[in-house]
C-alpha cells in the first residue's frame, strides 16, 4: 500500500506532548476515568467488573444501543464501531472502494479522508471551497464533477477545518443529488452536537438517506478522544457487512474498558456536551474580539459549530513560518495550512480547551513585542 505520511499527524507528533500551549488542538476539554465514572452511581464498581476477554466484534450491544440513540432511523445493528474515527475511515476506503472508482472529497479536509482512498487506487477530485465564499460548499459544481465512475462523495460538516456547516435545505439538495446518481455519502459527522445554536444542528446523514454512512466518534464532541470509540451509522447492508469483515483485519473487536466509558459517557451525555459547548461558546467570544483587534494581521470567518476555526494571515509572510516562529518564541502551538495540503495563508486555531485563554494572551504578547503593521 502506497500511502503517504499524515502530515498533520506527524506535526503534532513533533509538538503535542512539548508545546507548553495548544492553541490549535481539534478536541474539546478532556475527563480523567475518575471524574467519568463520578457522573453515574455504581460505575466504579460496574468498572471493575468489566470482563477482559474479546469483545463483540461489531461492539457491545450496550454501547450500539446508546449510540443508536443519537439517531432516528438506526438501530443497533446498524452501528459498528471502532478504534476511533480514524479506523473507521481506513476500513470504509479498503473495504468499499475498488481501484479505479471515483471519490468526490470536501476540501480542505483531514487527510485520511482522501489520502486512504488515493492509496486504495482511486480518482480523487476535491471539492474545494474558499474562505471568500465563507468556505461553502458549492452545489452546482458538485453536480457538475459526477462522473460515471463516481462512488462516494465525502462530506465533513461540522467541518475540520473551518467550522462550516451547511444549512439544512443544502445537506437536504446534497442528498438528493447522491440519490439521483446513486452514490453512496461518507459523512463526517465528528463535530455534531458542537453547534452553537441548537436550530444550525443537521440531521445525521444516516437518518435522511439510505446509502449515507455516518461517521460518529467520542473524541470531539465529547472530548474522549483517548478512548479510542468511534463508529459509523448506515442502513445500507452491504457496507455494514463489507467494513465488518474488513475489520476482522484491523482490530477485530473493540476495547472492553472503552466501550463500557464510551457508554457510560453516552449515557450521560447532556452533562459532557454542555460543559464542553460552554467552554467552546466562551472561548469563541474571546477569539471573535482577539481578530478584531487585528484585523490588520489577520482575516476571520467565525465558525459556526466545533472547537477549531481556520483564520488567514494577511502579513507578507509564510504561515509555516509564522507557526515555526510563535512556537518557537511564545511557545504556543498553531497548525499551518500546508498541514491540510492546503495553502500557506491559513492556520488551524482550536478553542475546545479550558487553557485556551492563557495560550491566546501569550499570542497575542508575541503579536505585540514581535509584529509591526
Ligand atoms: C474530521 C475528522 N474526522 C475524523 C477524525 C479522527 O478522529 P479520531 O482521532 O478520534 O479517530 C478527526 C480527528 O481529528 C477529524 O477531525
Amino acid at each position: 500500500m502506497n500511502i503517504q505520511p499524515f502530515t498533520l499527524e506527524r506535526y503534532f507528533a513533533q509538538y503535542e506532548f512539548n508545546a507548553p500551549y495548544l492553541l490549535c488542538t481539534s478536541d474539546c476539554e478532556s475527563l480523567t476515568v475518575g471524574e467519568l465514572l463520578a457522573l453515574e452511581p455504581g460505575a466504579a464498581e460496574g468498572l471493575q467488573q468489566c470482563w477482559l476477554g474479546y469483545t463483540e466484534s461489531q461492539g457491545s450491544p450496550e454501547l450500539r444501543t446508546e449510540i443508536a440513540g443519537l439517531y432516528h432511523q438506526i438501530d443497533l445493528d446498524d452501528i459498528l464501531v471502532h478504534a476511533g474515527a480514524e479506523e473507521a475511515i481506513f476500513n470504509f476506503m479498503n473495504a468499499v472502494l475498488d481501484p479505479g472508482d471515483h471519490v468526490i472529497v470536501h476540501s480542505p479536509c483531514y487527510q485520511s479522508l482522501y489520502e486512504v482512498a488515493r492509496a486504495a487506487g482511486c480518482q480523487l477530485t476535491r471539492w474545494a471551497t474558499a474562505e471568500a465564499e465563507d468556505w461553502t460548499l458549492d452545489l452546482a459544481w458538485l453536480e457538475q464533477h459526477i462522473q460515471p465512475n463516481t462512488k462516494v462523495i465525502v462530506v465533513n460538516c461540522p467541518h475540520n477545518p473551518t467550522g462550516y456547516l451547511m444549512s439544512q435545505d443544502a445537506q437536504q439538495q446534497l442528498i438528493e443529488i447522491a440519490r439521483c446518481h446513486n452514490l453512496l455519502l461518507f459523512f463526517d459527522e465528528v463535530y455534531r452536537g458542537l453547534e452553537y445554536r441548537p436550530e444550525d444542528q443537521l440531521p445525521a446523514a444516516c437518518d435522511l438517506y439510505e446509502n449515507a454512512i455516518s461517521l460518529g466518534v467520542m473524541s470531539k464532541t465529547y472530548g474522549l478522544a483517548g478512548l479510542r470509540i468511534g463508529w459509523i451509522a448506515t442502513r445500507n447492508r452491504e457496507v455494514y457487512q463489507a467494513m465488518a469483515a474488513f475489520k476482522d483485519y484491523t482490530t477485530i473487536c473493540n476495547s472492553a474498558p472503552s466501550e463500557y466509558l464510551a457508554a457510560l459517557a453516552l449515557r450521560q451525555k447532556g452533562a459532557i456536551v454542555e460543559r464542553n459547548l460552554e467552554i467552546a461558546k466562551h472561548n469563541l467570544a474571546l477569539l471573535n474580539s482577539f481578530f478584531d483587534r487585528h484585523q490588520a494581521i489577520f482575516s476571520w470567518v467565525p465558525p459556526k459549530a466545533g472547537a477549531i476555526a481556520f483564520p488567514g494571515l494577511k502579513l507578507n509572510q509564510s504561515v509555516e513560518a509564522f507557526c515555526a516562529d510563535v512556537v518557537a518564541q511564545a511557545g504556543v502551538l498553531l497548525l499551518p495550512g500546508t498541514k491540510y495540503d492546503f495553502d500557506d495563508r491559513h492556520f488551524r486555531v482550536g478553542f475546545g480547551r479550558k487553557n485556551m485563554p492563557e495560550a491566546l494572551a501569550r499570542l497575542e504578547a508575541y503579536l505585540e513585542e514581535q509584529i509591526v503593521v
